[in-house]
């Protein structure tokens, strides 16, 4: 028995995926699969250098140290092959709050920022609440393997001139780990074009059956100057509700705009115990992601050999990165809040409906597969039943 195979009551802890079900309109007693966490307890060198941080008692202001940046250049340097340096980096309370920042910085109001959909919704809704315009490319679903159209791309950036290009890598939610070579694609086509990208890398330490992520600025030095890259431990060791991230972007230049607007945000540090536990997650954490990788690897094994069998109507591929499932149901062609009041009312399910992530996710559920086993074959038995 793996120790991810624990099932731990997260119920009465203020838990956005377990606790918020009246909050957000859903009925009680749903099997939680939405929001990007894990209900797996984060490794105990973590929760020590937690609770070493908090004994200390005293919480007045802090700010990190050398120490502080040397761990999390070393863990991209380790695990990428990527030559962080240390002054590259600028910590920020959330991924999410960085790609606000980076938009507000690099674009003026009403400015293009080109997405490709089906993507994770903030994209959307941060380039618009801040009075951007969003530019989509939609991916190609090419049976399941969803590909960049690159002349769609280029097109749309010329068409609607576009000033950002937010890429998500590995893909949220389509689970694509992009190649090099799309990679270089794209990044060629935005610097003939001038156009700087925000690369949001936050999943890029989940990648399965040995396939590797590439981060963007890693590619060439010309790459690496016009990208800001978002990253952060929360969704590599389950720390979300530390609100810790590090944004790290090569060129002073895009550095100086980006931390001047976060600046005026009145945003100063974050916490010293959520610091402490990035810090730590980086520097001790390395084992128990060793172990949880192949754990969720063959969930979603066990997930499709299940929909082969028993949801033969669903198309399921197995991501190649990521924790989310992506499940098609277009052949059943039900409308999408029909689609929803299957899995809600007969499969008792709380998923992220597919058109959260754009009108190319209709037809389509995103289920988050960081739960233990036996909840996760438990859900999938419900919607079996729910559909046949
Ligand atoms: C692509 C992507 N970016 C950002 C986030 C959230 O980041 P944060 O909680 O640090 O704002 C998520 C969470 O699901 C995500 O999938």
């Amino acid at each position: 028995m793996s120790r991810f195979d624990n099932v731990i009551d997260r119920t009465n802890t203020n838990c956005l995926k377990h606790d918020f079900s009246s909050e957000r309109g859903m009925p009680d007693g749903l099997i939680p699969m939405w929001v990007a966490d894990m209900d797996f307890t984060v490794p105990d060198e973590v929760v020590e250098d937690i609770q070493r941080a908090v004994s200390h008692g005293v919480f007045g202001y802090t700010e990190p140290k050398q120490d502080y940046y040397s761990v999390v250049a070393g863990w991209f340097r380790s695990h990428f092959s990527w030559d962080v340096r240390e002054s590259w980096i600028s910590t920020a309370p959330g991924v999410v709050f960085a790609l606000a920042q980076a938009i507000c910085a690099l674009t003026e109001k009403g400015g293009g920022v080109l997405i490709m959909r089906p993507v994770y919704y903030p994209f959307t809704t941060m380039i618009e609440q801040n009075g951007r315009r969003v530019v989509n490319s939609p991916l190609i679903n090419d049976g399941g393997k969803y590909a960049i159209d690159f002349d769609d791309f280029e097109r749309k950036i010329v068409d609607n001139d576009v000033k950002l290009f937010v890429l998500c890598s590995p893909h949220n939610p389509v689970g694509r780990v992009w190649t090099e070579a799309e990679l270089t694609r794209v990044a060629e086509i935005c610097l003939k074009h001038g156009v700087p990208i925000v690369s949001d890398e936050i999943h890029c330490d989940f990648t399965f059956d040995g396939i590797k992520h590439t981060p963007l600025a890693s590619l060439s030095p010309e790459i690496a100057a016009n990208t800001v890259t978002l990253t952060a431990p929360s969704k590599t060791f389950n720390l979300a509700g530390m609100n810790t991230a590090n944004t790290i972007i090569p060129n002073p230049e895009l550095k100086k705009k980006y931390d001047r607007q976060v600046s005026s945000t009145g945003f100063y540090q974050n916490t010293s115990v959520g610091r402490a536990a990035c810090k730590s997650a980086y520097a001790k954490g390395e084992p128990w992601l060793e172990e949880l990788l192949p754990y969720l690897s063959g969930s979603f094994d066990m997930m499709a050999d299940f929909i082969r069998e028993k949801l033969p109507r669903v198309k399921f591929r197995k991501p190649e990165g990521t924790y989310l499932a992506w499940l098609d149901f277009s052949d059943y062609a039900f409308a999408q809040d029909e689609l929803d009041r299957i899995v809600i009312d007969k499969a008792k399910l709380w998923l992220d409906t597919g058109t959260m992530f754009g009108e190319e996710g209709k037809g389509f559920q995103r289920v988050n597969i960081a739960t233990p086993r036996c909840i996760l074959m438990n859900a999938m038995q419900s919607l079996a039943e729910a559909f046949n």
